[in-house]
C-alpha cells in the first residue's frame, strides 16, 4: 500500500494510473466537445460529463500531492546524469502543477459563463461556481488559459511517456516497472 525506497506503493500507482487514463481521455474529449456546433443534441452532455470528471481529477490530484508528502519517495537510479535529474523533478513539478492548473481554469471557464449554466456533479449534486467576476474578460482568460495548460499537458505526457520508454528499453533501469502494478523490481 506505501512506497518503499524502491517502489511505489498500491495507492500512489493507483492515482497515478487513474488520474493519467482520465486526462487523456480529457484532453481528447475536450478538444472534440470544445469542436461541436452548439446545436449538437449531446453537447451539453459531454460538458457535464467533462466538467464532473475534472472535477474528481482535481480532488484525486490533491490526494495525490498530500499522498506524495506523506511517505517516502523512490530515490531515483545513481547512474542518472545530475541534468537528466534536474529534467525528471522539473517536469513532474510542472506536471503537478497543471493537473491543479488545467480544472482550476475549467472551472473558472464554467464560473464566468454569461449562460450561469450550473455543474451538476454527475447528476448528483451542483458544485458551486468559484467566486470570479463573470465578466467577458474575465470568461476569455481563463478559456485561453485552460487551453494553453491543456496544450502545454500534451507537450508534457509526450516528454514523460518518452522518458519512461527510455528507461525502460533504453536504459533498462526500474523507473518504468516500478509504477507499473503486479511487476517486480529488484
Ligand atoms: C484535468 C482536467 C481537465 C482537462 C485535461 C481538460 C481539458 C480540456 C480541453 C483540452 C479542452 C478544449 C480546449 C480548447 O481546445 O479550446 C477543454 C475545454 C473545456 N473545459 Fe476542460 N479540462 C479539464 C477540467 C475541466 C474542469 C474541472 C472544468 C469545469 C468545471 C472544465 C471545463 C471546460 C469547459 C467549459 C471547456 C470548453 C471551453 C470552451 O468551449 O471554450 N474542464 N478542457
Amino acid at each position: 500500500m506505501f512506497n518503499s525506497e524502491t517502489r511505489y506503493g498500491a495507492v500512489a500507482m493507483t492515482l497515478h494510473w487513474l488520474i493519467a487514463f482520465a486526462i487523456i481521455g480529457m484532453l481528447v474529449g475536450g478538444k472534440y466537445m470544445h469542436g461541436l456546433p452548439n446545436s449538437d443534441p449531446n453537447k451539453f452532455l459531454l460538458y457535464q460529463l467533462h466538467k464532473s470528471t475534472g472535477i474528481t481529477i482535481l480532488a484525486l490530484t490533491v490526494a495525490r500531492i498530500v499522498w506524495r508528502f506523506a511517505g517516502p519517495v523512490p530515490a531515483l537510479p545513481a547512474t542518472m546524469a545530475t541534468w537528466e535529474r534536474w529534467v525528471a523533478h522539473l517536469s513532474h513539478f510542472v506536471l503537478y502543477a497543471l493537473m491543479i492548473l488545467i480544472p482550476l481554469s475549467g472551472w473558472a471557464v464554467a464560473s464566468t459563463s454569461s449562460t450561469g449554466v450550473p455543474t451538476v456533479w454527475f447528476g448528483l449534486f451542483e458544485v458551486p461556481h468559484l467566486p470570479v467576476p463573470a465578466t467577458e474578460e474575465a470568461h476569455e482568460a481563463a478559456e485561453e488559459g485552460h487551453e494553453l495548460f491543456g496544450n502545454l499537458m500534451i507537450l508534457l505526457l509526450l516528454l514523460h511517456v518518452g522518458a519512461a520508454l527510455k528507461h525502460h528499453f533504453w536504459d533498462r533501469d526500474s523507473v518504468f516497472k516500478r509504477m507499473l502494478p503486479f511487476t517486480r523490481t529488484e
